[in-house]
């Protein structure tokens, strides 16, 4: 959470920076802030509010001359988003200024004893306390900028990714990371700093990680020294090129990033599989599981960990693993997993499913596994991000940047991933048959054209949103591989447009949820044809007997349920394993339109951030 951005070079900073928060607003929106060193002093300006705000408090507020830079857009750990507790942060000389991602966790013990040293605070945050007490460590060892962050950063418990800089040495700045990302751009004697290469991406294809517990000293028209923070040992820079181009990361014509999304699927599902899925050769072939193939087949059993839509895409593939592959799956929220003496052992297997790479769950139970003995797949979207580089091998999703806070294609495209690693597991084991195999990955190759004609309803379910869209609950219900789609479902529609959803497996309803059923409730039913249809069926008609509103999502063609519903969305004929490809679709254009009717912020719904480096 938080977006860092940082400048230093021969162009004007501000609108590098600003352009780059506005880029990184995604990963919080409560408050926005910026520093620059205009040749003689700091010019500071911050706010509660969103980068736009900013802007319009910078107009009034400073010169915003200068070419070295550091903005902060904040999702608040410690103190309420306000003016004060915003970022950057001054040390009490006014020398030192700091932007911070993550949280230090034994600020309060610092805090105590730099109040006793005699500094006073402002703000309510860890960060002050460390810009403070990097600054003590400066005074009192009378120690260079870069020495004293390493000598503080070493006293702190807790993840950073900060970029700092001196008033009187203005021709560098210091940044270290531990557990939130932290990428430098490396122009032509210019240097950028990003949670994220998107901020940079326009100036730059050259990009340096750094690695946890590494710091970095970058100098105007010099060059970057990298150290780690606690052996002191001096580390090569590793420059990547990034693939990453800038219409990926705009809007492209479209009124939100969510949209535009949601309209990629079709072509990211294409790229998750191309030169991976050969469906008329019938081949699969995941550079990364090749080698650990008898791994997985041999394990005792898999366990997926992941947080939120990602944790609904290892659900689904519990269905497919167990289903095709004969392979025991549990599925753990990582948040839970990790605090609770789980039993792993070297013969299980762990998948890791994270869009960003980052969640600080999910790491913590990649590092738990690890510790235990077990290996450790990641399935990420974020190239070189901390999980795709914590875990002993993986399979990127080739979904390009999700920018909406509600995740979609990022969904869509780990289950094209779990689907190729079951089918390819499925196949060396013998479990599935040649002719269901290659019917498999020939059906999954004509997904993306599926997904397109799902997204022909659009008009159609805006029409079904404007009826819905005052309803104050919904209940979503779905089957075997559509049970988790029914949950993706309603949390879409709760992220974004605060209404009340939950999902449920359909037959669990009459256990509790069908008192709950009245003219008023809204239910989204996933009907399909499948080998729950029957059952399904009946289910819609106990809710049609005690009055409840039918939203049915259905095959092409069915004419039982499009009967009995009151609306339906219909979605292409897929076999039943692959249908939670196409049938969510409907469900993210539904949320979709019910949360820009109400006037909601969809890509940057209230208290959340795109990616949670916060346990
Ligand atoms: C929901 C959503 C979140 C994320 C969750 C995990 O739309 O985006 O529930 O899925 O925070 O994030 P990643 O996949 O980045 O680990």
């Amino acid at each position: 959470m938080c977006g860092i951005v940082g400048y230093i070079g021969h162009r004007e900073a501000y609108p590098i920076v600003i352009n780059g928060l506005r880029r990184l607003e995604y990963r919080g929106y409560d408050s926005a802030g910026i520093a620059l060193y205009d040749g003689k002093n700091i010019q500071l300006s911050k706010t509660k509010g969103k980068v736009a705000d900013l802007e319009k408090r910078a107009d009034s507020e400073i010169s915003k001359k200068g070419s070295l830079g550091i903005g902060h857009t904040r999702w608040a750990t410690h103190g309420v988003p306000n003016d004060v507790n915003s970022h950057p942060h001054y040390s009490n000389s006014g020398n030192l200024v700091i932007i911070h991602n993550g949280i230090i966790e034994n600020y309060s013990s610092i805090k105590t004893e730099l109040i006793n040293r005699g500094y006073t605070f402002k703000s309510d945050t860890d960060t002050e306390v460390l810009v403070n007490l990097i600054e003590e460590v400066k005074k009192k060892q009378d120690v260079k900028l870069g020495k004293a962050v390493q000598i503080a950063l070493n006293e702190v418990v807790g993840a950073y990714a900060i970029a700092v800089f001196d008033k009187n040495k203005p021709d560098e700045i210091v940044v270290a990371k531990l557990g939130s990302p932290l990428a430098i751009g490396v122009g032509d004697d210019e240097f950028f700093i990003a949670s994220d290469a998107s901020p940079f991406i326009e100036f730059t294809n050259n990009a340096i990680y750094l690695e946890d517990e590494e710091m970095a000293i970058i100098r105007r028209g010099r060059d970057i020294k990298i150290r780690q923070i606690k052996s002191d040992k001096l580390v090569k820079p590793f420059v990547q090129e990034l693939k990453l181009n800038i219409e990926q990361i705009e809007k492209g014509g479209y009124d939100h990033f969510m949209l535009k999304e949601i309209y990629e699927q079709p072509s990211v599902i294409k790229d998750t599989y191309r030169g991976r899925l050969l469906a008329d050769k019938g081949i699969i072939k995941l550079g990364g599981l090749e080698e650990y193939i008898p791994k997985f087949i041999n394990a005792d059993r898999i366990i997926i960990v992941a947080c939120g839509t990602s944790w609904h895409a290892g659900l689904v593939a519990e269905y497919i693993f167990e289903d095709l592959a004969r392979i025991p799956v549990e599925v753990e929220y990582a948040s839970e997993f990790r605090y609770r003496n789980p039993i792993i052992t070297e013969n299980d297997v762990v998948i890791a499913i994270s869009q960003s790479g980052e969640t600080a769950d999910t790491l913590a139970a990649i590092k738990l596994a690890k510790e235990k003995g077990a290996f450790v797949y990641g399935i990420c979207n974020v190239v070189g991000s901390t999980i795709s580089r914590e875990t002993h091998s993986g399979t990127y999703t080739h979904a390009g940047p999700e920018i909406g806070v509600a995740s979609t294609k990022a969904f869509t495209t780990q289950i094209t991933v779990l689907t190729m690693i079951a089918l390819k597991l499925a196949q060396v084991k013998g479990t599935i048959s040649k002719s269901d195999y290659m019917m498999h990955l020939r059906e999954l190759d004509m997904i993306p054209t599926h997904v397109a004609a799902a997204l022909k309803s659009n008009d159609k379910i805006e029409e079904i949103a404007a009826v819905f869209k005052n309803a104050t609950n919904f209940l979503y219900l779905g089957r075997g591989y559509n049970f988790p789609v029914a949950l993706e479902g309603a949390l879409k529609l709760k992220e974004i447009s605060y209404i009340h959803a939950e999902g449920y497996p359909a037959a669990e309803m009459k256990h509790g949820p069908i008192a709950l059923i009245d003219e008023h409730m809204p239910v989204v039913v996933i009907a399909i044809n499948s080998n729950h249809y029957g059952k399904v069926v009946s289910n819609i008609e106990e809710i049609k007997a005690r009055k409840g509103k039918i939203i049915a999502v259905v095959t092409e063609g069915d004419t039982v349920v499009r009967e009995l519903a009151d609306y339906v969305m219909e979605v292409p004929k897929t076999p039943e394993s692959l249908t939670p490809l196409v049938t969510t679709i409907p469900l993210q254009l539904l949320s979709y339109h019910i949360a820009v009717m109400l006037n909601k912020n969809v890509d940057q719904p209230r208290n959340l951030a795109k990616s949670v480096t916060v346990e």
